[in-house]
């Protein structure tokens, strides 16, 4: 029974002999009820120490492949087929196709997280990874690092120092109306995005969205084919008056402080009117808080979320320009009654965020680093906003349009180009971009492109619009170039 065992150096004899047998056994070829030799017998056979086969019988015995009868010897277990299921041998194997599986969902085309050049310089979202403060951010880190209580499991809502630090800063910051239990840590913003469609969506509820608008918050709030209703601009921002003629909406997804992409800030009149009409239609309002920390010129405009009692707001923010966007860490705060049903949901959906990483996040705002850092980051910003927009003007005149707000990390260039082209093209050249196009829910809008100053160098501005310029005067059309007047 046993002479088709074969064994030889590529693993230890134990594991060989573990495997050829349970492959046999479950393969049927050693039959339930069929007995096996002696360990004596078979260590003989294969040449191999008895401990080592009884060491396999055991652990064979101990899984249920095998029993033992007392004075009689070693067994394939009777009850075998109901343990595992006969698989069939061979090529005539049924093995599952594409098929037969159920329809997949198909990421949006184009989805630039799915690619590999997240990175590149003037990638929209992308902060300045050079003027990371990395040598204290490690200090902290290896401080960290060597705490025992942070070695263990943590709770689904964050680690409380850094939920204590996050709802002092946006309370002192942003004027949000909160405290430390309101704030639930997550895995980016665009966790936070996921977990609110999760509790708050019921099938065919519908979703107002600015548009153009941000396509992450699009993706996760859409993502159980809830319908999306895009809500136009006036004036770069979510026009207000629009929304009385678009229906009832469970949410609505707005970047108040900052459009993104077009950069308008809702003034107080329309922020006053936002909530007004949200709380006479019963809708909750996704605040999106994504760069607000950058405005150069003035103190950015409070959240809406603090600043009307009641205002039916859940309020996201992100680390993920403030500091980095590889450490994944944002955060949803929320009225308290839906506290444990976000907790549920994160539970379902990976559990906790990593507790070193908001340690860390945490002291590093307790020491005061965090409010240097942005000070810092502020003003470089302000100068890379200022150098870029010159550039742009000087250079690329009666080409782009820029629309710039004084505030945030990308600058969109609008223009009359095929933008999905002009981004591929610029790609090339080894620069980021976002079309402009590809911000709009179902009509494709205006034409531009969404460039990330924040991660750009002084040369690597220079190097973008001395290719743009190439770009779109290329006579030759191989490029992008001009679409011709009219013809759009
Ligand atoms: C509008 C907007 N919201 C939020 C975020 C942050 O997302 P996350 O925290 O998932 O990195 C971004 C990042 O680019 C953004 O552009």
């Amino acid at each position: 029974m046993i002479n088709d065992i074969r064994l030889d150096g590529t693993a230890s004899l134990q594991y060989q002999l573990y495997q050829q047998l349970a492959q046999r056994i479950v393969q049927q070829r050693y039959l339930p009820g069929s007995p096996l030799p002696s360990s004596r017998q078979l260590a003989r056979d294969l040449g191999v120490s008895r401990n080592t086969v009884n060491a396999v019988y055991d652990q064979l015995k101990a899984e249920g492949f095998l029993q033992s009868q007392a004075g009689k010897g070693v067994f394939v277990h009777e009850d075998i087929t109901t343990i595992v299921r006969p698989v069939v041998p061979g090529p005539e194997r049924p093995i599952p196709t594409v098929n037969a599986l159920p329809p997949l969902p198909v990421p949006p085309h184009n989805n630039l997280m799915m690619g590999e050049d997240t990175n590149l310089p003037f990638q929209p979202g992308l902060p300045d990874l050079d003027a990371f403060p990395i040598r204290s951010w490690n200090r902290i880190l290896h401080h960290q690092e060597s705490r025992w209580s942070l070695r263990g499991y943590d709770s689904i809502k964050g680690y409380q120092p850094l939920r204590r630090a996050i709802a002092s800063y946006l309370r002192s910051s942003r004027g949000v109306h909160c405290t430390e239990h309101q704030v639930i840590i997550t895995n980016g913003a665009q966790q936070a995005l996921s977990l609110v469609a999760d509790v708050f969506l019921q099938p065919e509820d519908r979703i107002l969205c600015e548009n153009p608008g941000y396509r992450g918050a699009r993706h996760a709030l859409g993502r159980f084919n809830n319908p999306l209703v895009p809500v136009p601009l006036k004036n770069r921002v979510l026009d207000i008056e629009a929304l009385a003629n678009l229906g009832p909406a469970k949410l609505l997804f707005c970047t108040p402080t900052h459009q993104y992409p077009m950069g308008g800030i809702l003034n107080l009149s329309e922020r006053m009117a936002l909530v007004n009409w949200a709380q006479r239609n019963d809708c909750w309002i996704i605040e999106d808080d994504y760069d607000s920390e950058f405005h150069f010129f003035n103190k950015p405009f409070a959240a809406i979320q603090g600043m009307f009692d009641n205002a039916p707001v859940l309020y996201v923010g992100s680390f993920s320009k403030t500091l980095m966007p590889s450490l994944r860490v944002g955060y949803l705060v929320v009225p308290e009654q839906v506290v444990d049903a976000v907790l549920w949901a994160k539970q379902l959906s990976g559990g906790e965020t990593p507790l070193l990483t908001q340690a860390t996040i945490a002291e590093f705002i307790d020491s005061g680093q965090f409010t240097r850092h942005l000070r810092r980051m502020r003003q470089l910003y302000r100068d890379k906003w200022t150098l870029f927009q010159r550039r742009v003007t000087e250079d690329l005149d009666g080409l782009v349009r820029p629309v710039a707000e004084s505030a945030g990390m990308h600058l969109v260039l609008e223009g009359k180009f095929d933008d999905r082209v002009l981004h591929q093209q610029l790609k090339t050249h080894g620069f980021g971009s976002t079309p402009l196009s590809a911000h709009y829910l179902r009509e494709p809008g205006q034409t531009g492109l969404v460039m990330g100053f924040a991660s750009a160098s002084e040369k690597q501005m220079e190097g973008c619009v001395r290719a743009l310029t190439h770009l779109l005067h290329d006579p030759g059309r191989s490029t992008p170039g001009l679409i011709p007047p009219d013809s759009r």
